[in-house]
């Protein structure tokens, strides 16, 4: 999308579309007023009204929309409002529109700006690359943004956050692709290849280890969950940036479970289908780079992946399995569909290599997560409380909340196999914290944090204006928040 920052206000530009965010409880201009209704528009949040001004102002349609009192206002409301606005344009086929940016004391215009941004692209996200007769509402595209800030001081910062939205938006929009995208495609090769994509477009190093090459370095947990799969795994790693001795890389590692079938523990068939999107984590690590690259972020960045497809057959592991992980730990397999915490054993224990300040991880890993938290919040568990802080902060200001839970010894005991080093299950209760519980054990003490998106990474019913039936592309935002603080404490 194309974007434009002005100052000034939209109501008195010949746009063909004005957005008006307002908010409730405030006076309207007079000339507005007298556009209305006596009392049809109060400014309630994610309230509409679309008037015709004629003469009475420049502008050839004006969309007023509710932001909800202004003190409640966060720069969330501004994403979903932003949503609206572009769904709207987007319903009366326009190409663009034009926007007010609304600023108040807590969100100032660069926050709402970067908000709005999203919103707007991520509302207009549809899935629709393998629908080939596409009707003309489905092909149309809003490619044009104009912004008006009230404070022309504001110019220059609205512009960066700007690029700072877009980065965001593609990223994500990647991240929903993928994790849209059908198993038989977004296969373990296919994340691989997206990476080497990636890496050639922002100029960053790119390895995709092969069944081959994972067997010598002894990826024995990856391998075994691969071994079922007709689609052999691949471990990803894309490098942005490069070392300093003040700056110790941070490593974004991403559960890739291109598709779940739970194994020869198999899962039941009723919505199956969903589970295409079990490599949500990987996902929302290739989205969290493609913005790092877009932005060039003055960090340096490791993005690790274990992509494998989780299938029952002949050559399935199975119930009862010891195998040998990459950092020399057994594990006894006691459900096979406990695979994403064996999967990412290996990618953490690799993560350890690069001596990282920070080591976050996401995973669509645990049913039990949902049933905690359900949709709204993304589950917590870390070693490093300080690490802890950050992510839960970047989760407020990204709208992506997450919730901590605690890590304690007796969890890690529950993990204890009577003969291997561990098991993968320990029963029903506390579920995504025993699997977190897992995890610890391969990461050591470098600071880490696991993101468990299980509720998070998709949804049937949105809950935003910004969501669409299907991927969320959750973590994206978190990520290069969270990222960009780092940069942001680093200089
Ligand atoms: N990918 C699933 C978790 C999941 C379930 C994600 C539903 C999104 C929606 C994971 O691999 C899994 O199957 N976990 C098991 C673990 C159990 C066997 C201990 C689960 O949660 O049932
Ligand atoms: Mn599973
Ligand atoms: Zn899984």
């Amino acid at each position: 999308m194309e974007i434009s920052v002005y100052h000034g206000g939209v109501e008195r530009e010949s746009a063909p579309l004005a957005v008006l965010p307002l908010w409730e409880g405030e006076a309207l201009s007079s000339e507005i007023a007298a556009l209305l209704e006596a009392d049809d528009f109060q400014g309630k949040f994610k309230q509409s009204a679309l008037i015709y001004p004629r003469d009475a102002l420049p502008a050839r349609r004006l969309l007023l929309l509710g932001l909800g009192r202004r003190a409640t206002m966060t720069s969330d409301t501004v994403r979903q409002v932003g949503a609206l606005a572009a769904q709207k344009a987007h319903e009366l086929q326009l190409t663009g529109f034009a926007s007010n940016v609304p600023t108040t004391d807590a969100v100032p215009a660069a926050t709402a700006a970067q908000a709005l941004v999203e919103g707007a692209l991520a509302g207009l996200y549809r899935f629709l690359e393998h629908k080939s007769d596409r009707t003309p509402e489905q092909t149309h595209q809003v490619t044009h943004l104009r912004l008006f800030v009230a404070d022309a001081d504001d110019v220059p910062s609205v512009q960066a956050s700007v690029d700072r939205g877009l980065a965001v938006a593609h990223g994500v929009t990647l991240a929903r692709d993928l994790a849209n995208g059908p198993g038989n495609i977004v296969t373990p090769a296919y994340l691989g290849d997206v990476a080497q994509t990636l890496g050639a477009r922002f100029g960053m190093r790119v390895t995709v280890l092969g069944p081959e090459e994972l067997a010598q370095q002894g990826f024995g947990g990856l391998l075994a969950v691969g071994k079922g799969s007709a689609q052999s795994p691949r471990f990803i790693i894309l490098e942005h940036g490069s070392a300093t001795a003040q700056h110790p890389p941070i490593c974004l590692v991403g559960k890739g479970i291109t598709f779940d079938t739970g194994g020869i523990s198999i899962k039941p068939s009723e919505n199956l289908d969903q589970m295409k999107m079990d490599m949500s984590g990987a996902a929302a690590v290739l989205g969290a780079m493609h913005a790092v690259g877009e932005l060039d972020l003055p960090l340096h960045v490791v993005a690790l992946i274990s992509a494998a497809e989780n299938m029952p057959s002949g050559t399935a592991y199975k119930p009862g399995d010891i195998i040998t992980t990459l950092s020399g730990k057994t594990v006894e397999v006691l459900n096979t569909d406990a695979e994403g915490r064996i999967v990412l054993a290996d990618a953490l224990f690799y993560a350890r290599r690069y001596q990282p300040q920070a080591i976050v991880d996401l995973a669509t890993l645990t049913g039990a997560m949902m049933v905690a938290l359900g949709p709204h919040a993304i589950g917590l568990f870390s070693n490093n409380q300080p690490l802890a802080d950050r992510v839960l902060r970047a989760g407020q200001t990204s709208a992506e909340r997450a919730w901590q839970f605690p890590l304690w010894d007796e969890y890690h005991e529950m993990m204890q196999s009577t003969i291997a080093d561990l098991k993968n299950v320990a029963g029903r209760y506390g579920g995504a914290i025993l699997a977190a519980a897992f995890l610890a054990a391969f990461v050591g003490n470098y600071p880490w944090v696991h993101l468990d998106i299980a509720g998070t990474a998709w949804t049937d019913k949105p809950s935003r204006a910004y969501l669409t039936p299907g991927a969320t592309g959750v973590g994206v935002r978190l990520l290069t928040q969270m990222l960009q603080d780092f940069c942001a404490a680093q200089s």
